[in-house]
């Protein structure tokens, strides 16, 4: 290993890392070293890539093993060009050769009631809803796991979800399907040095016992600081520091009011 334990966690944390005394291995290492890549190679990944992703993607854990969740992979370039169009242009989307979109699926358990003459109704309450999109978010991390211990690059794409009715669209998605976030995977183009991003201090986010509203200011004074530094360090125009960045893209973001119509509607009660 090229690389050790303390390295990945001063990586992450910068001065905040914790001190641990484990042995590193190669789960930790694709863990501890991720990063989100926003710029790929024109080179296609090797057979079998999607098929161990989706394989990676399925030994997730589900709740109560319903397997709410589905994933459509796109390759086709005018796709993922409508796709990037429907994404704030993100061409993250069009240069990775393979895009994933991640949906929470009660469709196909609404089948199988329907053919059992059972009343899916059930199938549509917020509770079931947020299960949908947990097993889907975890079955997704999994696959990111296993694409990056191939050397592979991956980035989240929320923003499709500013289109919802057009991508469901474009994917033909049937009702009871909701596309939670799209995955571009590739090769990372080496040329862009990609540093990995720090985390808030565990004291931000660990909480023993009871939860602990006092530990958060400091936290998040001294992540600030280590976040400065990561602006300047990777020549990021970030205004303020991280917090104010944080709240500032909280007060600008404009209600997605198409989403909340879609969901009504979609996922609403029968
Ligand atoms: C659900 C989700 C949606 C995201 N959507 C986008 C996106 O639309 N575009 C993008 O460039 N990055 C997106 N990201 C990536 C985050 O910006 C990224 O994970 C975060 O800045 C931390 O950086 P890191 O992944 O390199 O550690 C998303 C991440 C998640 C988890």
């Amino acid at each position: 290993m090229s690389t050790t334990l303390s390295a990945l966690l001063s990586a992450r944390y910068g001065k905040n890392l914790p001190h641990l005394d484990f042995e590193l291995n190669s789960t930790l290492e694709t863990l501890l070293s991720h990063k989100s890549i926003r710029h790929y190679l024109d080179k296609p990944l090797p057979d079998g890539t999607l098929e161990l992703m989706i394989a990676a993607a399925q030994s997730a854990a589900s709740s109560s093993n319903l397997q709410l969740w589905s994933v459509v992979a796109v390759t086709n370039s005018e796709r993922k060009q409508r796709l990037s169009e429907l994404s704030n242009n993100q061409s993250q989307i069009t240069q990775a050769p393979l895009f994933l979109v991640w949906l929470a699926d009660v469709a196909r358990l609404e089948n199988i009631m329907k053919a059992d003459n059972l009343d899916p109704q059930g199938l549509y309450q917020l509770d079931l809803f947020l299960i949908a999109i947990i097993d889907a978010a975890l079955a997704a991390q999994n696959a990111v796991i296993a694409a990056e211990s191939q050397g592979l690059g991956t980035v989240y794409i929320g923003a499709l979800r500013n289109n919802v009715t057009r991508v469901s669209e474009e994917l033909q998605l049937p009702e009871g399907v909701f596309p939670v976030f799209g995955l571009c995977v590739g090769y990372a183009n080496p040329e862009k040095k990609i540093a990995v991003k720090p985390r808030l201090p565990q004291e931000a986010v660990l909480h023993k016992e009871v939860y602990q509203a006092n530990s958060q200011a400091a936290a998040v004074d001294s992540y600030n600081n280590v976040m400065r530094e990561f602006y300047e360090q990777n020549k990021m125009n970030v205004q303020g520091n991280w917090a104010n960045h944080c709240s500032e893209r909280i007060q600008n973001r404009a209600i997605n009011s198409e989403l909340q119509a879609f969901l009504a509607t979609q996922f609403g009660s029968k």
